[in-house]
């Protein structure tokens, strides 16, 4: 992925749900690539989201990319329905899958993109068997659960770790980084080799967002 402009993925989680269109539709106008929804259980992370419903509805509004993150126990189960429901890339975390390489082949045989998310706590290492096989991997820079958190400075080496065994393994994966990505710490993630940033709080909550992306996207800074 290494050469092309940094992908942008506003998290509807930090979305006026009152107005879904209206917010999916400021993602767009902000030139977003993707639209990043986050489905909790209330299991794997101590909160629950929405389902397959809603990305359906999100799905309805936008020609953008669906870009799901599952934050679920035993994925296997949801990921047919959250496929049908309109979502292109599925992530699951490789704490929640024992059959994580099962899992993965199952998405791609269903037409999606395969992602894998590991936790702050994750070592990178445990993703080297599974990385030749993934399309995305999604890097976790806070503890999963919440929007607005801080984000979690030991990540920009595990960034860099990553990018490495990237470039050696599967160059044509996306690396993208999930939690507390600020005006501040963008440019040290893109330059640790970050692809894609994944924006709930900084993107929904600005006062511009429209400017906010353009500054995240590394388009202007
Ligand atoms: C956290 C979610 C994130 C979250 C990011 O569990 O996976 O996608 O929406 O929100 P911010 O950007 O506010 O940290
Ligand atoms: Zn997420």
């Amino acid at each position: 992925m290494s050469g092309t402009s940094t992908l942008l993925a506003p998290s509807i989680l930090s979305a006026d749900f009152t107005d879904l269109r209206t917010s999916v539709a400021l993602a767009e106008k902000a030139g977003a690539d993707w639209m990043h929804c986050d489905v909790m259980d209330g299991v794997f992370v101590p909160n629950i989201t929405f389902g397959p419903f809603i990305i359906q509805a999100v799905t309805a509004c936008t020609r953008m990319i669906i870009d799901t993150h599952l934050m679920i126990t035993d994925p296997d189960r949801f990921i047919a329905d959250f496929i049908k429901a309109g979502s292109h890339q599925i992530t699951v975390h490789q704490e929640a899958c024992p059959h994580l390489h099962r899992t993965v082949q199952y998405i791609k045989s269903l037409g999606a993109k395969a992602g894998v998310s590991i936790n702050p706590a994750t070592p990178i290492s445990t993703l080297e068997s599974i990385l030749p096989d993934l399309d995305l991997v999604l890097l976790m820079s806070v503890n999963p659960g919440f929007g607005g958190q801080k984000f979690i400075p030991s990540s920009v080496e595990k960034i860099a770790k990553l990018h490495a065994m990237r470039n050696g393994m599967n160059p044509g994966m996306v690396i993208a980084v999930d939690g507390g990505i600020t005006e501040e710490n963008a440019e040290a993630v893109v330059g640790a080799g970050a692809d894609a940033l994944i924006a709930g709080t900084a993107f929904f909550k600005a006062q511009d967002p429209v400017a906010t992306a353009a500054k995240l996207r590394g388009l202007c800074r």
